[in-house]
């Protein structure tokens, strides 16, 4: 954690002012340390700021000086109440074998964290890279579906990221820090941070998992904390910007996480909501979407426009930014797989964005996508075919065939252009997101 940030930090269950303790720090930065307000004590572990409330026995690691065992604790959380967990409970709750369940139970946790720990920080090898990374995390440890682990991996090729990408080419730089609420493992962070540096972009998200995920791996340079979207730990009208992608729809109190937005914006802000599901697409419904109508009343009050995200991914592939001119009608809102928002307090007057000067998704290292594997190989290259790890990419992501070819060829000359992070003699592979530009070693 920045020092600095702490500036802009306030306790989210009282507001008032915080104090810094540091533990251990690298680089200027506090690794492990502790905030203080009047209302309770709040870990910092790896870096980030943990402000929610009960993480009492993550508080007692890092006061003990156990900063290993609070990591591991913090990323995979407490093993699950099942099987033998369920067994020590109610030998727990007698009166013979109390204390014989609470060591078992002691016992079946340190060896949970254990072999979380040798999984995620093997001695014998380097770090294991971000596919591996998000696999444990998401696939092994915490939501136990593959789609999670698809959807963050493979989060760089997806429609809802290309249309995230256009609204932070269309919010440009703002004067002043931009905020992403629910910004997970910072992919749009890493967007929203290349065109701002070197002023800091913040990140906040209720998972810690994906925030280290962030730090570590793919927008090492933001400012994180681990907090809650409906109780934000900011002083009043600290941002020039607050943009949310593909996460204000999970959000059940809308109302509630829109007025701490509206809190922490300056009067001339921008608010940016991306891929917002729509209620009545057919989909099997994902978090808590509400309908296009259910947006568009939820910021009545604000000066807003409501795109389709199928308008902004059509206009984004001719190279073009947002199309916000129009209002769409509401029957065409209705039939959309999801919305965004662009909003202020102010009185704003909307404008479709003109050609991209070069593409969004070009910016960073140059790579072939993640999306595609690698195939036959030649003196003239090597073919790479397009892949979907899961139905469910495919399901949530349609429009995605209609720009990735099903297959390519990548040439010689190509790959060294790659190598050398050159777009041009890419334009046909950068048109169509065969190749495009990642965090720096975010593949390794
Ligand atoms: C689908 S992910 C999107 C991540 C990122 N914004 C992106 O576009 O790649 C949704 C994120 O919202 C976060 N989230 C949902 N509800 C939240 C809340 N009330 N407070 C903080 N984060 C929340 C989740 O933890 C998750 O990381």
């Amino acid at each position: 954690m920045n020092r600095e940030l702490l500036d802009l930090l306030i306790c989210p269950f009282s507001k008032s002012s915080l104090t810094l303790d540091t533990f251990e720090a690298k680089d200027d930065e506090v690794e492990y340390g502790m905030l203080h307000s009047e209302a309770g004590d709040f870990p910092i572990v790896a870096g980030i700021p943990i402000l929610l409330w009960g993480k009492t026995d993550l508080l007692a690691l890092v006061r003990a000086g156990k900063h290993q065992e609070a990591l591991t604790m913090a990323l995979i959380g407490k093993a699950p109440d099942q099987g033998v967990g369920q067994i020590n409970k109610y030998l727990q709750e007698t009166t013979w074998f109390s204390t014989l369940g609470t060591w078992l139970e002691e016992k079946r946790q340190r060896t949970w964290e254990r072999k979380a720990e040798e999984q995620f920080f093997p001695k014998d090898g380097g770090p294991v890279d971000a596919h591996r990374f998000f696999d444990l995390g998401l696939g092994t440890y915490h939501m136990k579906k593959p789609s999670f682990v698809n959807y963050n991996y493979y989060r760089f090729g997806c429609p809802s990221y290309l249309v995230a990408l256009s609204f932070v080419e269309a919010m440009g730089t703002p004067k002043g820090l931009v905020l992403d609420v629910g910004c997970g493992a910072g992919h749009v962070i890493w967007a929203i941070q290349q065109r701002m540096a070197p002023q800091p972009t913040i990140g906040i998200d209720y998972s810690f998992f994906s925030l280290y995920m962030a730090r570590t791996r793919v927008a090492p340079h933001a400012w994180l904390i681990c907090g809650d979207a409906t109780a934000l730990p900011f002083h009043q009208g600290v941002f020039a910007g607050v943009f949310s992608s593909d996460a204000f729809y999970f959000i059940p109190n809308k109302w509630g996480a829109l007025k701490e937005i509206e809190r922490v914006l300056m009067e001339s802000g921008t608010i940016m909501l991306t891929g917002l599901r729509n209620k009545l697409a057919a989909h099997k419904p994902v978090g808590n979407p509400l309908t296009p109508q259910g947006y568009q009343k939820l910021v009545g009050h604000l000066s807003s426009r409501i795109i389709p995200d199928s308008h902004t991914v059509h206009r984004y592939l001719d190279g073009y930014g947002v199309p916000a001119a129009e209002q769409v009608d509401e029957a065409t809102l209705d039939e959309s797989f999801a919305v965004s928002i662009w909003a202020g307090k102010r009185n704003m007057e909307f404008a479709d964005m003109g050609r991209f000067e070069q593409w969004p998704h070009a910016l960073g290292e140059l790579a072939v996508n993640p999306l595609y594997m690698t195939g036959p190989s030649n003196d003239a290259g090597t073919v790479y075919l397009r892949r979907y790890p899961l139905d469910a990419y495919t399901n949530i992501n349609p429009q995605v065939k209609s720009y990735l070819p099903e297959l390519f060829r990548l040439t010689k000359p190509q790959a060294g252009l790659i190598h050398q992070n050159c777009t041009k003699g890419l334009e046909e592979l950068l048109e169509r997101w065969a190749v495009l530009g990642l965090p720096p070693g975010y593949l390794h």
